[in-house]
């Protein structure tokens, strides 16, 4: 069959991870889709820089918009970020060209999901991101798929690598705030807004995107209340570990009579829970749902590997003739969501 071509913008962290694996596991992914999978073009701003990875493979495209719209691209690819910008403006290109999506753009996804889902489905393109919630956990496809006969009644979760990094190191390592956080940028765990992710707007990207997929709605970012890390100070970290819990940064979603209930907030966990032991980029959600009961997945929540891993296992769906998108399929009748304040988790 006719490889499968893919054009990827973005070579940082996420985008290096993913030309590594299509390069060094080819014949594993062609054995496992049935497909080749080749990379046609990539794009980023500076075409100069070691991506630790050879490129001269691949055709070099400075525009990201030129890039998802080339003839020889079946998957765009989008791994810049930024909710605006480049990143929309590219991945809206590709959909309009009917060319199918793969991104790890939580806050692209966070604003303007709904849009971009129904673009998808008006083009007959598929618009995946599997990577935007919780690295490479794929908690995404054990909604979607594994989960797909319950009704979901609650999910709740550590979904932010960076200040699990933060607060666990603090604890555990006797680092300052600032120590800790170089080390979490040093495992590539930052946002390039590193405030998206100590204000825990990040984590709330993430967990309005679980809700919609887990409650059937439209995203509604808005509607997540939200608190970050910020404040969190080594004295609050050690009180609350002397009572024998630990600070994380907890979301909590349930669809409630009164609509939903989304909150992403520095909460005390017993220490020795599951929640409690979570250290470093480690990330856990915990998915409720009327016929299986609790579900736990655990897993490192983002850096190179893992988040590269999972997007490739979007690209493998694509390769293997899936066409679904993330948000399912009836974009257009999703309803929105009207929002509940939170009580407790
Ligand atoms: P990086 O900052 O490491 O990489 C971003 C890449 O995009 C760089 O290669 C940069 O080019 C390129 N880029 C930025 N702006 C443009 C532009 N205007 N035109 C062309 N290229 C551009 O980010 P990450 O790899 O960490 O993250 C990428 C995406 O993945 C983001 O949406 C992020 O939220 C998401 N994500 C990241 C995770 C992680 O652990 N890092 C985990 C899960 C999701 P150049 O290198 O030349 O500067
Ligand atoms: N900055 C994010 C985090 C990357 O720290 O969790 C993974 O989405």
């Amino acid at each position: 069959s006719e490889p499968l071509r893919l054009g990827i913008a973005g070579l940082g962290t996420v985008g290096a991870g993913v030309l590594k694996i299509v390069r060094q596991k080819a014949a594993l992914l062609e054995a496992r889709s049935g497909r080749s999978i080749r990379v046609s073009a990539v794009s980023a701003r500076n075409r100069d820089k070691d991506r630790g990875v050879p490129l001269k493979d691949y055709a070099w495209e400075d525009d990201p918009v030129t890039l998802a719209t080339r003839d020889d691209v079946d998957v765009f690819i989008e791994l810049m970020g930024g909710s605006d910008g480049p990143a929309k403006a590219a991945v809206e290109a590709a959909l309009k060209a009917g060319k199918d999506v793969v991104t790890a753009n939580k806050a692209l996804l966070a604003h303007h999901g709904q849009a971009l889902a129904e673009l998808a489905e008006a083009n007959g393109a598929v618009l995946r991101f599997e990577a935007a919630v919780a690295g490479g956990i794929p908690v995404i496809k054990a909604l979607t798929e594994g989960l797909a006969g319950n009704e979901i009644t609650r999910v709740i979760g550590v979904m932010n690598g960076t200040c699990n990094y933060i607060l666990t190191r603090m604890e555990d390592g006797g680092l300052t705030y600032d120590e800790a956080f170089a080390e979490a940028d040093g495992l590539g765990f930052l946002e390039a807004d590193p405030n998206l992710d100590v204000g825990g707007i990040d984590a709330g990207h993430k967990l309005s995107l679980l809700a919609a997929i887990a409650f059937g709605t439209q995203v509604n970012f808005a509607g997540v209340e939200l608190e970050g890390i910020g404040k969190i100070t080594i004295e609050d970290i050690r009180q609350a570990a002397d009572m024998g819990y630990r600070i994380k940064l907890l979301g909590v979603s349930r669809m409630t009579g009164r609509g939903l209930e989304q909150s992403m907030a520095p909460c005390l966990v017993p220490a020795g829970s599951p929640l409690g032991q979570l250290t470093g980029g480690t990330n856990m959600v915990v998915i409720e749902g009327d016929q299986v009961g609790q579900i736990v997945l655990r897993g490192a929540g983002a850096g190179e590997g893992p988040t590269a891993s999972a997007v490739m296992g979007d690209v493998m769906d694509v390769a293997r003739g899936l066409r679904v998108s993330t948000f399912g399929q009836g974009a257009k009748g999703l309803v929105s969501a009207t929002p509940a304040r939170a009580t407790t988790p």
